[in-house]
């Protein structure tokens, strides 16, 4: 059987960098509060006129990562895109990287796990790539939340939280005879899925009968989250997923050489951390700069901690996701 190995990695966040103060013009809310409680300094916005959209950020960040890989879009055989915040409703964006990009007529699959969607991508990858079947398939997570959120008060404990981005990675089947993903694992809980959601438009919740049926403090268009409900299940899911993994190696927490968790909040990275006793040059943070980019924080924390030397060929590296669904999932990977 063939094992996966990422060769190349990238990463794109919009140019315009929008702080906690920019915020609270906005609504009723303060850099101390949003500190406090999710560690995020500032995040990066799309901004109107500059061209970004899932799609076009995805393209930006797979160039690189293709590049860092040696490759060309003509050598990809597969495409894995994961976003919540599609260009379209449908198609999905893995047809429109294709196009852009100018490649084959390869498989484009969209993936729509949230928060988990890359570690779900990653997975779907290493699977096409253990069976043979594909030699060389790029994994893509790319968000555009900023376009779809509510900037009044009434949004503020969700809208403070996320931000706009891409990362890619190439999987590659793996020559080398050294390291690649160890192995994946996934989940799902779907009787929380009221918990983070984004109702519509959606065939339950069509926009004239959104419009019609909803008052303005009920708008089902805009993201609801529990953020106490979602916070207690994420500090246990990622624990237990982590472990999984490790156990499923035969590995153990002292064995981690570097853990990069979904940036969802920096309070429930630092507790999952103080929870494995990790020191901190163990895990990975980038939140404090970016936000939560759901599909996109472990592409962009990967890339940015590789691309500062904290990843090194032999490390044990983890990834580990939780998120709307809920869903959740662990990569352990030899790097
Ligand atoms: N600025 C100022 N005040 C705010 C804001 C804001 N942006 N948002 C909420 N508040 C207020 C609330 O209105 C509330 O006021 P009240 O007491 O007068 O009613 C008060 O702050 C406390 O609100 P809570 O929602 O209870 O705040 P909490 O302490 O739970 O913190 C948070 C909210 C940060 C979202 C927290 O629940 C959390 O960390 N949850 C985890 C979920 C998460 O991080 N999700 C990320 C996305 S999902 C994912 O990636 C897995």
């Amino acid at each position: 059987m063939y094992t996966s190995k990422i060769t190349g990695l990238g990463y794109y966040v919009p140019e315009n960098v929008v702080t906690n103060d920019d915020l609270s013009k906005l609504m009723d809310t303060n850099d101390a509060w949003i500190q406090e409680r999710t560690g995020i300094k500032e995040r990066r916005h799309v901004k109107e006129g500059d061209g970004n959209t899932t799609s076009v950020m995805a393209v930006k960040a797979s160039t690189i990562a293709l590049e860092r890989a040696g490759l060309g879009p003509e050598d990809i055989d597969m495409i894995v895109f994961a976003t919540l915040s599609p260009d379209m409703y449908f198609p999905g964006g893995g047809v429109e990287v294709q196009n852009l990009m100018g490649m084959r007529t390869i498989p484009a699959l969209d993936v729509r796990n949230q928060c988990s969607g890359f570690v779900y991508a990653l997975s779907v990858a290493d699977q096409f790539i253990k069976t043979g079947m594909y030699k060389e398939i790029l994994v893509i997570g790319s968000e555009h939340h900023s376009g779809g959120l509510d900037y009044t008060t009434r949004g503020r404990n969700v809208s403070v939280i996320f931000g706009d981005g891409a990362g890619a990675a190439v999987v590659s089947r793996n020559t080398t005879g050294r390291g690649g993903i160890l192995s994946t694992h996934l989940h799902s809980e779907g009787k929380h899925k009221d918990e983070l959601a984004l109702q519509g438009p959606s065939t339950s919740y069509w926009v004239p009968e959104m419009i019609e049926n909803n008052p303005q403090e009920n708008i089902p268009y805009y993201p609801y989250m529990n953020g106490t409900f979602v916070f207690k299940h994420a500090i246990v899911r990622f624990s237990e997923v982590i472990k999984e993994g490790l156990e499923a190696n035969g590995l153990g927490i002292e064995d981690i050489d570097m853990l990069i968790p979904h940036q969802a909040n920096l309070r429930i990275s630092q507790f999952i951390q103080r929870k494995m006793r990790l020191p901190d040059d163990k895990v990975y943070n980038n939140i404090q700069k970016y936000g939560n980019t759901t599909a996109a924080s472990i592409p962009i924390a990967l890339t940015e901690a590789w691309e500062e030397g904290k990843i090194k060929e032999g490390d044990l590296v983890v990834l580990a996701a939780f998120g709307s669904g809920f869903t959740w999932g662990s990569a352990i990977i030899r790097w």
